[in-house]
């Protein structure tokens, strides 16, 4: 008789987005006809651009021709995109080679997914808030125990406060852990870790022979010179560290999907050579993956090009934009905001303490805005609350408006 993975029953709660959606509709069952502004998964909204556009028709169009029509990829992805993003990280001074790239679909799968490369029982541990497919990859996998109703927590996980007293970055564990997920520009405090903070790490990481892995999703909204983008730009870090990243959030690729991992040769763990770590995550894609949709790279390379680069820049100058508007709006009413400026998250604290699930009810049904409660991402978050940028300026203008006006302080 076949039996279920019981890990899956160890998981606290459904998924949050879906949480969140569920709500939201049920709202709107009670409440027909208002118009409920949504800032709370970060979804992109703005079209694909002229470059991409024309990238993805040219791949289009060769598919609907016998003479170039193509099947299969290359594995780990089209040469020229791994090339193109080779180039890219070298413009930082930072040396990734194309071997050392594996295009995806998406660095939410990859988050879930590196875990599986790792042994059984290292130790993992997240940023707490974190982005909660990290802690849920290593419940299904069974690297943890139950979950703790009181704490907030998972047996066996753990947790790096990331509060405002430390400004977001968790202090370098004082136990041995193994695997460390950290998120910068962070999902979802807005933060985002300095040269010293991520060396700290690095250090932690190579005397433990830890491994850090680095959700980059975000670094494109990095825009101060002195902040790192990658995890690349520390000093040994190609010792200790992969590093995910995407299209989605700067090229508009939640939908089209398209996201690549690096896997150093030089990162080492107990009992492994160079290039071990490496070899086992092109084995785990070789047989679990067939690449990236051969039309999403073609997006992807274009993107890379000179004009694709300045379009998307344009797209991320969209969002900082309404994220000032959402920060500018929320400060100017008194409320105590974090993240919004190399980030596309604002971060915001509760008011009077409230609750980040009762904050959620109260702006659904005060100011008709949904955004994300803190708690949702880890214990840490509870009294906090998450805003997203990402959307069309009217809509956000509207939603800042609604919450000046109505929301009841
Ligand atoms: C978020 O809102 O945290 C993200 O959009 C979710 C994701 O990228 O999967």
């Amino acid at each position: 008789m076949a039996t279920i993975n019981l890990n899956y029953n160890k998981l606290a709660a459904g998924y949050l987005f879906p949480e969140i959606r569920r709500r939201t509709e049920a709202f709107l069952e009670e409440n027909s006809g208002v118009e409920v502004m949504m800032l709370g998964v970060g979804d992109t909204t703005e079209p694909l651009t002229p470059a991409i556009i024309k990238g993805m028709h040219d791949a289009v169009d060769a598919l609907g021709n016998a003479d170039t029509y193509t099947g299969y990829g290359k594995e780990r992805g089209m040469p020229e995109l791994r090339e193109a993003l080779s180039e890219r990280y070298d413009e930082r001074g930072v040396l990734v080679k194309p071997s050392e790239i594996f295009i995806s679909d998406g660095a939410k799968p990859d988050s879930a997914n590196i875990q599986t490369i790792f042994g059984p029982a290292d130790i993992v541990a997240v940023q707490d808030p974190a982005y909660p497919v990290y802690v849920d990859s290593n419940v299904i996998a069974g690297r943890t125990g139950g979950f703790n109703e009181k704490t907030g927590k998972y047996e066996g996980i753990v947790y790096m406060p990331c509060t405002e007293e430390n400004g977001f970055f968790p202090e370098v564990p004082d136990q041995k852990v193994d695997l460390i997920y950290i998120c910068s520009p962070n999902n979802p405090t807005g933060a985002v870790a300095t040269v010293d903070q991520l060396s700290m790490l690095v250090d932690y990481a190579r005397r433990n022979k830890a491994v850090i892995i680095f959700d980059a999703a975000y670094a494109a909204y990095v825009s101060d010179p002195n902040l790192p983008r990658s995890i690349y730009e520390i000093d040994g870090s190609k010792e200790c560290a992969i590093e995910i990243s995407s299209f989605s959030k700067d090229t508009g690729f939640t939908g089209v999907r398209l996201g690549w991992t690096v896997v150093p040769y030089d990162v080492i763990v107990k009992d492994t050579s160079p290039g071990e770590i490496r070899s086992a995550w092109n084995r785990r894609m070789d047989t679990f993956f067939n690449e990236a949709p051969n039309v999403s790279q073609a997006g992807g390379l274009a993107a890379l090009s000179g004009q694709g680069r300045e379009e998307c820049q344009g797209l991320v100058d969209y969002y900082m934009r309404n994220a000032k508007v959402i920060k500018g709006g929320l400060d100017d009413m008194g409320m105590v905001t974090f993240g919004g400026v190399n980030a596309p998250y604002i971060w915001l604290r509760t008011p009077d303490g409230m609750g980040s699930w009762d904050f959620f009810n109260k702006m659904l049904s005060e100011a008709h805005v949904v955004g994300t409660p803190g708690v949702g991402f880890g214990p840490s978050g509870e009294g906090y609350f998450r805003l997203s940028a990402f959307g069309h300026t009217e809509n956000i203008e509207k939603a800042v408006d609604s919450i000046r006006k109505n929301l009841r302080l």
